[in-house]
């Protein structure tokens, strides 16, 4: 059946954000190196793209390298630097010719020079595409976000510019990463894991979770649509009863 007829436009999420897991059991149960995978979890990268963008989803946000992922075997993380600037090298035009513009959040300083060159001008050249926003997290995570968020309020009191009083979520807000994203409303997590480890905290707190057992190199299109399904039955009550939801 084809699943993106079943898919309510009036209801989408705006913003979809993506825990891209299980490249590396992908890769055992096909007897390959664990980059194998990650090679094969680029195509489910593209065909997920596609699909946010053919529905019309506005932000899509994939953990593509976290701040414990440094901890790898040195040969893997070489290994998956190479394979980010290949990627985007090779997908730069396509990506605007689908009118997508690529923005990151994480610790970019912190990756190799040739990855920041090809992605700030990956970023340059697609910084006026309307359609879909993609959100690569390199070198994230939310403690390392938080950490750097309280940094900078503390500094902003320190100087006198801000009273504590003055803090507010807005406040906190206004110093993540995201702070020029929505909140994701539905967060995707594959390999049949059940953690958040360490992504979006305080942006998840309203979210819709949708786990799948699908291990990522194998989530496709379907999949996709099939989470966003999924995110259109449930209920989302921002702690009011279901009554007042329904009457509002
Ligand atoms: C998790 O699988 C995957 C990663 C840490 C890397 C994700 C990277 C890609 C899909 C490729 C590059 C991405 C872009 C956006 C070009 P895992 O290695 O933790 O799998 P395992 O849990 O089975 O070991």
């Amino acid at each position: 059946m084809d699943k993106k007829s079943l898919i309510n436009t009036s209801n989408l999420p705006r913003h979809v954000a993506i825990i891209m897991d299980g490249n590396g059991r992908w890769a055992k149960e096909h007897n390959k190196p664990r980059i194998f995978g990650h090679k094969h979890g680029v195509l489910s990268v593209r065909s997920v793209v596609e699909a946010a963008g053919e529905i019309g989803i506005d932000y899509l946000t994939l953990y593509a390298f976290s701040t414990e992922n440094w901890n790898r075997p040195r040969m893997e993380v070489t290994a998956l630097m190479q394979l980010l600037v290949n990627t985007i090298s090779n997908e730069v035009a396509e990506l605007s010719k689908n009118n997508v513009r690529l923005m990151t959040i994480g610790d970019l300083g912190s990756l190799p020079n040739n990855c920041q060159r090809e992605l700030n001008n990956a970023i340059e050249n697609t910084k006026n595409n309307t359609g879909l926003t993609l959100v690569l997290a390199l070198s994230y995570s939310s403690k390392w976000e938080l950490t750097h968020a309280v940094q900078q309020i503390a500094r902003q009191v320190q100087q006198g510019s801000l009273q504590p009083e003055e803090i507010n979520q807005t406040t906190i807000d206004l110093h993540l990463q995201t702070n020029l994203i929505p909140d994701p409303e539905l967060l995707i997590r594959t390999s049949g894991e059940h953690r958040i480890s360490n992504f979006l905290l305080w942006q998840i707190a309203y979210s819709e979770l949708v786990f799948s057992n699908k291990l990522w190199p194998d989530f496709s299109k379907e999949d996709f649509f099939d989470a966003i399904i999924d995110y259109q039955k449930r209920e989302r009550r921002f702690g009011l009863t279901s009554e007042q939801v329904v009457n509002e």
